[in-house]
């Protein structure tokens, strides 16, 4: 085993539970207009969607964490597996390049399949894998999507990362063209602009996950392994509301899921009324694992999935598909970007 790689897995969960997060949500910025003559029966609605060629039995998603730590990451992916199957969301693991290169590792992942043989899995690497590897990846869960995460600012902060990324758009747009799976790129925490989103649709993607500012914060989490922290990089990034609205900017057969900081099941139907076909909840949903155990994150799940029913009824919408359309309102600093970006 990597000994300092999987060390590495452990800080990850411990600072991404124990950083102090922003007081203030970008999502409080976004006002979804009410309409009290709805005609809908709560207990009819349903929350199956699809996202391209995924079909998803819900819009909530587990975003990616962890797998390659031993036994403590393979319990924590087993639990959130169990969960996922149980509250039939969807589930996506964390980065897998440990266990492509140490297959006694493999086993923290493939307990997520094993766990939830029918369930929508996502599988994990980063921009420097290759074809080979984003397949063994992909092979190793069964999975139904491959994400790519882009995580430069994280790796700049890190003592031992990456510094060249000069073969990552080259590798993204092999493996998207290669694989038999969707591709979804992903950031982890800093948001995507319109610019990075056009480059990804030029290289072939077609499924993006903003994965933008405002929960787990990886400058933070960087910054708490390091003897001199780069603390000026704590509030870089685009938060996920604004993000969100840069995706709106493109065309049509772009597939966006919204994630970073979705707090609720509000948040997450905010993300849907701003576009998103989906959303993912990572750092909140593992916190909720950790101190309240497994019951309290099935709870939690059945929760967020009650409240995106409830902005559905609210919103006289049917289908998740349909949120897309609600009228809303935006202010503060969302207000202020969406203008800014228009010029
Ligand atoms: C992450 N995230 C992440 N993302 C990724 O693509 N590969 C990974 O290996 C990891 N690892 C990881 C570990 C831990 C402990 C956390 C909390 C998060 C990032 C994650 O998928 C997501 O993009 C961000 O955490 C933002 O979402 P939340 O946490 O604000 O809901």
């Amino acid at each position: 085993m990597d000994l300092s790689r999987a060390k590495r897995k452990l800080d990850h969960i411990r600072h991404a539970l124990g950083h102090e997060h922003d007081i203030y949500s970008h999502f409080d910025d976004i006002n979804i207009i009410h309409q009290s003559l709805t005609d809908l029966n709560f207990d009819q609605l349903h929350l199956g969607t699809n996202v391209g060629e995924l079909t998803l039995s819900s819009p909530i998603f587990v975003n990616a964490m962890t797998g390659g730590g031993g036994d403590r990451t393979l319990r924590i992916n087993r639990d959130l597996a169990r969960a996922a199957a149980e509250t039939g969301i969807g589930m996506a693991v964390g980065s897998q390049m440990s266990a492509i290169k140490d297959s006694s590792e493999r086993p923290s992942y493939q307990v997520v399949r094993k766990e939830n043989r029918e369930g929508t899995i996502f599988a994990n690497v980063g921009s420097e894998a290759s074809l080979d590897q984003a397949k063994t990846a992909i092979d190793m869960i069964e999975a139904d999507a491959l994400q790519i995460h882009l995580n430069t600012l994280q790796e700049l902060i890190m003592p031992e990362g990456d510094r060249d990324f000069s073969s990552r758009l080259h590798n993204i747009g092999t493996i998207a063209e290669i694989v038999d799976v969707p591709v979804i790129v992903k950031e982890v925490g800093y948001g995507m602009s319109t610019e990075t989103m056009n480059v990804l649709i030029g290289a072939g993607i077609r499924y993006i996950d903003v994965a933008g500012r405002g929960g787990t914060n990886f400058s933070k989490v960087e910054n708490m392994r390091r003897e001199k922290p780069f603390a000026s990089f704590n509030n870089w990034g685009i938060p996920t509301p604004m993000s969100l609205l840069e995706g709106r900017r493109l065309d049509e057969d772009l597939h966006i899921l919204g994630s970073g900081g979705i707090r609720n099941g509000v948040d997450g139907a905010k993300s849907l009324v701003l576009g998103a076909e989906a959303f993912g909840m990572a750092g909140s949903l593992l916190k909720v694992l950790i101190e309240d155990g497994y019951d309290g994150l099935i709870e939690q799940i059945e929760h967020v999935k009650k409240e995106v029913k409830m902005v559905m009824m609210l919103t006289n919408s049917t289908e998740i598909s349909e949120l897309r359309h609600c009228p809303f309102t935006l202010h503060g600093e969302t207000k202020e970007w969406i203008e800014q970006r228009k010029r």
